[in-house]
């Protein structure tokens, strides 16, 4: 297939994750083309010279009309399996109420972990065959997806089970994370923390291992989850069982989640909004990466965003993700996260841009096939309806994905056929 026509092709090339300056160079071409075999791609450069390519001649060919093609999304940070939204607790929280004293009165999260073990693992499959339709109607192409509101051994097997029946069911790819330590489940209240914590060590992370439903185990560090100690001990386990950690860490209070992440050489910390100075320090020096999401403290309501320019210009490797869950940040939307890490994180489109493709793909350990437009790579594109890629995160509320293309394949195709 060759891919022609388009105004600005932004190929993200270059080596591995990147820092500071580093972010803003997307490596464009103008007028630029593609060309596409085997649902990998065969070559990228300027329009003339792919078109006078050989293979070129008996190739499909594919005009974008003058729009701007990019990587396909690397959504790094999902919760997708959940039975049903929260609304009623959005409303709560809009009259006043704080986001922990939902949760401490057996909301939040308890909340969506009853509805989903009332659900059929039908009806938790329909849910998210429909969002991941929406994840790639707004140009994502690859998501990680984190079980977690299951907190028993049947309900979180069924929603790591779910994540791989649904890979082979639809285009889109779903890296799968295990997050039994999300908080401690409603029957444990009373027992305490620790005897949970040995479910998810003993039969969880023994049976996720050996399985390999999961290549992640993430833990939820914080006040009214868990404490730092109790993330350790999680994290180290599943290191033992061949898992890589992530955390959520410094969200809500600061509790020294992401310095433990490091230590660990975690793939990612994720959220941040609570770091200090020696935290910064210590993620600009790892190989951590520092996973923003500004979709929480949106939908929250909340003032305090995580400190990206401190972050890019102390050298971490910044990453941005949509943490699509019911409870903080209902969206799929990456182009509504790229406005909101322009307009609230202060990045640059060309920053944010960055942080949602190779510097997303590398927090996966997928930089080397995903998240920029080179040569034996995945063919993973997102199209969008604009002549510059400034203008994805510029216009927010509508949707201008014209199309996204999966290993080569369409997955989606805007409602029009001219510019
Ligand atoms: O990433 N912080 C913990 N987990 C989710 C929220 C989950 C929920 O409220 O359902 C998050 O924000
Ligand atoms: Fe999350």
């Amino acid at each position: 297939m060759l891919i022609t026509g388009a105004s600005q092709v932004l190929t993200l090339r270059g080596r591995g994750a990147r820092r500071g300056k580093a972010l803003s160079n997307l490596g464009i071409i103008k007028d630029g083309a593609l060309l596409v075999r085997d649902g990998l791609i065969a070559a990228v450069g300027p329009r003339a010279k792919i078109e006078a390519l050989p293979q070129a001649k008996s190739a499909e060919k594919v005009d974008l009309g003058g729009r701007v093609v990019l990587p396909g999304f690397v959504d790094s940070h999902t919760h997708l399996i959940h039975a049903a939204s929260r609304a009623e607790e959005y409303e709560l929280k809009i009259a006043g109420a704080s986001y922990e004293e939902i949760a401490r009165k057996g909301g939040g999260i308890l909340n969506s972990v009853n509805k989903l073990r009332a659900a059929t693992s039908e009806e938790l499959e329909e849910r998210a065959l429909a969002a991941l339709e929406q994840f790639a109607a707004y140009g994502t192409t690859t998501i990680e997806a984190k079980s977690g509101y299951g907190l028993n051994v049947e309900s979180e097997l069924k929603i790591l089970f779910l994540h791989s029946k649904l890979q082979a069911k639809q285009p889109i790819e779903i890296i799968s994370t295990f997050l039994g330590a999300h908080v401690v489940p409603e029957e444990f209240r009373a027992r305490g923390a620790e005897r949970y914590i040995a479910v998810v060590i003993e039969p969880l992370l023994r049976e996720v291992g050996k399985s390999k439903l999961a290549e992640f185990c993430d833990v939820f560090c914080d006040r009214g989850a868990f404490t730092l100690e109790q993330t350790r001990q999680i994290l180290e386990e599943g290191k033992r069982q061949g898992l890589t950690p992530r955390v959520h860490a410094e969200q809500l209070t600061r509790t020294g989640a992401a310095q433990l992440a490091v230590r660990l050489s975690a793939a990612s910390c994720d959220h941040l909004e609570q770091i200090n100075s020696s935290d910064l320090a210590a993620l600009a020096k790892s190989d951590t990466a520092a996973t923003l999401l500004p979709g929480c403290d949106f939908h929250l309501g909340l003032k305090q965003y995580a400190p990206a320019r401190k972050l890019i210009e102390a050298g971490a490797i910044v990453v941005l993700a949509t943490d699509y869950n019911p409870g903080t940040s209902p969206t799929v939307s990456m182009p509504m996260i790229l406005s909101l890490a322009c307009t609230q994180l202060r990045m640059t489109p060309a920053e944010a841009i960055t942080a949602a493709t190779i510097n997303a793909a590398y927090s996966l350990g997928r930089e080397k096939q995903l998240g920029s437009l080179e040569v034996d790579k995945l063919a993973d594109l997102a199209v969008f309806e604009v002549a510059d890629y400034r203008e994805i995160p510029y216009y927010f509320g509508i949707n201008t994905c014209w199309m996204t293309m999966k290993r080569g394949v369409v997955v989606h195709a805007a409602n029009k056929t001219t510019a």
